[in-house]
């Protein structure tokens, strides 16, 4: 990331009042923290004491169990010791890059995704690029995209799948879709070339820090490997309060249900101010997960540098994602920006859609004056001073 957009995230992040449409963080409201605090409790008590003792490599088999379930709906047969516990999505994608990638390979992407995972591909000499063709792997999110808020399109999906490369499938956000079940996963149908990678950081809590990898069977002895050669295991209190959480009488899917409910009302609210205050903006419609990607019009001509904008919003005190971050080459144009509703109270998002609003006037308003002196004739006395 740019280091000045991370020095401005940060001050954001710390300025008191600042209403933050950044981070892509989950609401807090919604962690459940009475019932995480009994789960803990019974994971204390448990006899032999596995919260607190170390454990396999590939994680808790109940956990596994659970997971192999879910995917199983989906119409993915994996069985538990094809999964492997991960320290959360991040890790799962760390080590599934570290599987199917060599040094100075080409990775797929799409144009906007997951800045984390650019981070990575980037750290582990790798290249992402924007298009699903001629790359040794391909890293995508079919069923929600981050920061689009959509599923991949069929066109993309078909071309995702084409050929032999490896797939790096991010399920991070599946089951926040805000209509209808979570499509069938790329994993259910080429079972041996996709890595599928899961999380309970949305729907739970990212504090736990789980996640998981699935991966094809020729590929798990080396995995596991890698897995226990980088921190041994996934936290062991942590497998066991999710385990605790998941199997001991929460109704896991009930809380789904709401939690796409709350998200959806959010996201609905705050499309509708945003296509208030600015309304030749266009907003991608999300289906589900976090956010809004949002343009400003491409007609605006000479349109501000992403920073230059950035610094206004703070100024103004709201805050927000830019969109280089999300691209392959980091590119700061068209200018674009990620918007999220998940975690801002929504009681702010009225006043943050119009801070956002005259910080752009602000940014555009100075640059069209700006371009308005230079373009405007210099008077006889002007030209007799110069
Ligand atoms: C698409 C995507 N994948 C993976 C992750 C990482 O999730 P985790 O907290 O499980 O490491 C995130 C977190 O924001 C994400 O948005």
């Amino acid at each position: 990331m740019d280091p000045r957009i991370e020095a401005l995230q940060r001050r954001a992040a710390a300025t008191p009042g600042l209403i933050n449409l950044g981070g892509g963080l989950p609401a807090e409201v919604q962690f459940p923290k009475r019932a995480l605090a009994r789960a803990f409790l019974k994971a204390l008590g448990r006899q032999g004491a596995p919260a607190l003792q170390y454990g396999w490599a590939e994680g808790s088999l109940e956990l596994r169990r659970w997971v192999a379930e879910r995917l199983h709906a989906r119409g993915a047969s994996v069985a538990p010791d094809d999964i492997i516990i991960t320290s959360g999505a991040q890790q799962a994608i760390a080590l599934g890059l570290e599987l199917v990638c060599r040094p100075g390979d080409l990775v797929g992407v799409d144009a906007a995704t997951y800045p984390a995972a650019l981070e990575l591909i980037a750290e582990r000499h790798l290249r992402a690029v924007p298009r699903w063709r001629d790359v040794g792997a391909r890293y995508v999110m079919p069923a929600l995209g981050n920061p689009s808020g959509r599923e991949l399109s069929r066109e993309d999906r078909r071309a995702v799948c084409e050929g032999k490369a490896a797939i790096l499938e991010d399920d991070a956000y599946a089951d926040l879709r805000f209509e209808g079940p979570a499509p069938r996963p790329l994993l259910a149908d080429l079972r041996t070339r996709v890595l599928h990678v899961g999380t309970l950081s949305k729907t739970l809590c990212p504090g736990l820090r789980i996640g998981w990898l699935v991966v094809p069977p020729r590929l798990r002895a080396r995995a596991l490997r890698l897995k226990a050669s980088q921190d041994l295991q996934a936290s062991s209190l942590a497998q066991s309060v999710a385990c605790e959480y998941l199997l001991g009488g929460e109704d896991f899917e009930a809380r789904l249900v709401r939690l796409r409910r709350f998200y959806r009302a959010r996201a609905h609210k705050l499309l509708r101010v945003l296509r208030t205050h600015l309304p030749d903006w266009s907003f991608s419609e999300p289906e589900g997960g976090f956010a809004v990607w949002a343009h400003p019009p491409s007609s605006s001509g000479n349109i501000p540098d992403e920073v230059h904008f950035l610094t206004a919003a703070l100024a103004e005190g709201v805050s927000f994602d830019p969109g280089s971050s999300f691209r392959p080459d980091r590119a700061a144009t068209p200018l674009a920006l990620r918007l999220c509703f998940s975690a801002a109270p929504s009681a702010s998002f009225e006043e943050g859609a119009v801070r956002l609003a005259r910080a752009w006037r602000r940014v555009n308003g100075r640059r069209r004056r700006d371009e308005g002196r230079r373009r405007r004739p210099r008077s006889s006395a002007e030209r007799a001073a110069a």
